[in-house]
Formats: C-alpha cells, structure tokens, sequence
C-alpha cells in the first residue's frame, strides 16, 4: 500500500470513502521507512539514508542521500499530500517516528552528515520542519481549511549507548511544528518498553503531560497497551485523546462496542484463530505466523496465543 503513485488515487478514494462511511475521519499517515525499507530494496529500489553506515540488522548496504534525494523527498511528502486531498481524505500525518526517514535525520545516531541537514539540533530537525512547511503548503494552496494535519513523534530515541535524541530535544522539536500549524500532535510509544502513561527517565511527568505542554491549541494524542475501557480513560488523565493499534486489530469493533456501550463484548485476547476470524488476508497471516520473537514480543506482549 502506498501514495507514490497517481495510479493508487483510485483505489485509496474506495479506502476514504469506506473509511468515512459511518462519520470517521479518514486520515492517511505519509511515511518513508528510509532505512527500514526492505521491502523496496527486495524490489529494485536502493534503500536510503541519512549516513551510509552498517546497521547489524540489516541485511543490505544503504546509499547517503545527496542534496537533490533530500528535496526530491520534500517535492515527493508534498505531492502525496494532494493525492490524498484529491483521493477524499479528511487528513494526512507525517510519520516523523518509530526510526522512519524523518526520525532519521533527528537522530544523532543515525545522521552524521556534515551538511545543512545534519550536526546540529537545529540542522537535524531541518528536514522533517521542511517536509512539514511543504505539506502546509499544499493544504493552504488547496484552500482546505477543515483539512487535518498531524504530526507523530517518538518522544526519544535511546538504545543504551546510543543516543538519537532526548525528549527535551525532540520537544524543541514539536514547538516548531507547532508553530508551523499542526492540528494533533502524535506521541508514539511502542507496546513494547513503554505504555501511555510512560515517564522519561529523570522526569515526574509523563510524556503526554510533557508535550501537552508545548502543544498549544493541538490536541495530544497518546497510546500503546490500550486494550480495555479503563485503559483508554486512564490515557485520557494525560492527553486528549487516544489510539490504538494492535487492539484494533484484535478487535476491530472496539470503538463500535464503546459507543454502544457494549464493553464487556470486547475482545482483548489475540489468538491465531481470531486472526483468521477477524479476515486478515492470507499474506498479513503469514506475517504474524512468520513473525521474529522480537516481533512477536510487540504485537503480542500479555497476549495469548
Ligand atoms: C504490526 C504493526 C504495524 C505498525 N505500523 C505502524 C505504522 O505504520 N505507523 C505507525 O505510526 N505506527 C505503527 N505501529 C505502531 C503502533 O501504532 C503503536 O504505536 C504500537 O503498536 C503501540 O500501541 P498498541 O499497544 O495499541 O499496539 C505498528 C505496530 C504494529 C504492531
């Protein structure tokens, strides 16, 4: 699935479309995996990165972007952005976490360019404020006011000794963005080592409380580990509203059941029969059945299966 292309407009207007059926927003997230894109260099494409450095874990060489892949990467968030507008969506997000291309260039870690777009903290959040100005551009072009923007972050990036960024860096960040105008402000935590109400080390608040702060008129949006009702209100404490990810796949009536009032009819255990009764297509089966235990550890953590 993808926005690359004109030829996917038609077929992500019947996703909308869908999608908005029973009064949801329809929101499509514009990521680019950088690095993390193995399923485009499996397909005659070069992943791509910030530095050309030996990532262990993975198992081809990546290229440095030059000057004109960094703008072409800009032209190319913009122009999905009005795929979108012209496939009927009421929003994009910029996925700028979970080690994507754009936390890829705010990383420390993984950008050791020495250029305008690396070094700094004000030269390594360059390129995801220009993919961000770009996109505003499209939807003040378009005169979509009502249009939605939101903006995901990974709060920090620490893998013991390496260091990407600190949460005070990437709220410098988000200060920016909001200046820029965005509508939501995404707060990713991975099921895994963190949950909603996860606090920075060294800190008394969590990390929604922290860029409520910074936010200004955009909402915070916050999750991970939400599986039950208590759950989502217990999020709620700290941020004005809440996702969920792997609960929507386990049961993708949750929102429909809380709306009804039909909460103790929610399903909070993943099992491999319930991924064949929810309809999963037979290849996304085999992806969790193949899954590594890493893998498995964070779709499935307190699951049974
Ligand atoms: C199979 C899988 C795919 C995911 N894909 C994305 C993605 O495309 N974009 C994104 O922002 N987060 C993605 N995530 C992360 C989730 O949005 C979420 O942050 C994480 O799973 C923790 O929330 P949860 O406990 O509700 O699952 C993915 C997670 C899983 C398990």
């Amino acid at each position: 699935m993808g926005v690359n292309s004109n030829s996917q407009i038609p077929s992500l207007s019947r996703l909308a479309e869908a999608m908005k059926k029973d009064n949801g927003k329809a929101i499509l997230q514009l990521a680019h995996g950088g690095r993390e894109s193995a399923y485009s260099q499996n397909n005659d494409y070069q992943a791509i990165a910030p530095s050309k450095m030996d990532f262990p874990w993975l198992d081809y060489d990546v290229k440095e972007m030059t000057n004109d892949d960094i703008n072409k990467i800009i032209d190319d968030f913009a122009t999905a952005t009005q795929r979108a507008i012209d496939a009927g969506f009421d929003g994009v997000e910029i996925h700028n976490g979970n080690h994507d291309l754009l936390q890829q260039f705010f990383s420390a870690f993984s950008n050791q360019r020495i250029d305008k777009w690396g070094g700094s903290l004000s030269n390594r959040m360059e390129l995801p404020l220009a993919v961000l100005k770009a996109i505003r551009a499209v939807i003040d072009d378009n005169k979509q006011a009502d249009f939605i923007l939101g903006w995901r972050i990974s709060p920090e990036e620490i893998h013991g000794e390496n260091i990407g960024y600190k949460v005070d860096e990437m709220l410098a960040q988000a200060k920016k963005a909001v200046e820029i105008g965005i509508d939501y402000l995404n707060v990713s935590l991975t099921g895994l080592q963190y949950n909603y109400a996860a606090m920075p080390q060294g800190y008394n608040e969590s990390f929604a409380e922290l860029f409520d702060k910074i936010s200004g008129e955009a909402p915070v949006f916050i999750g991970s580990q939400i599986h039950t009702v208590a759950d989502g209100m217990a999020a709620l404490d700290n941020a004005e509203g809440v996702y969920i990810a792997r609960e929507a796949l386990i049961d993708p009536e949750f929102t429909a059941k809380v709306i009804d009032k039909k909460e103790d009819e929610i399903v909070t255990t993943m099992t491999f029969e319930r991924l064949k009764e929810i309809g999963l297509s037979d290849g996304l089966l085999k992806t969790y059945a193949t899954l590594t235990d890493w893998a498995k550890a964070i779709l499935l953590k307190g699951l049974k299966y």
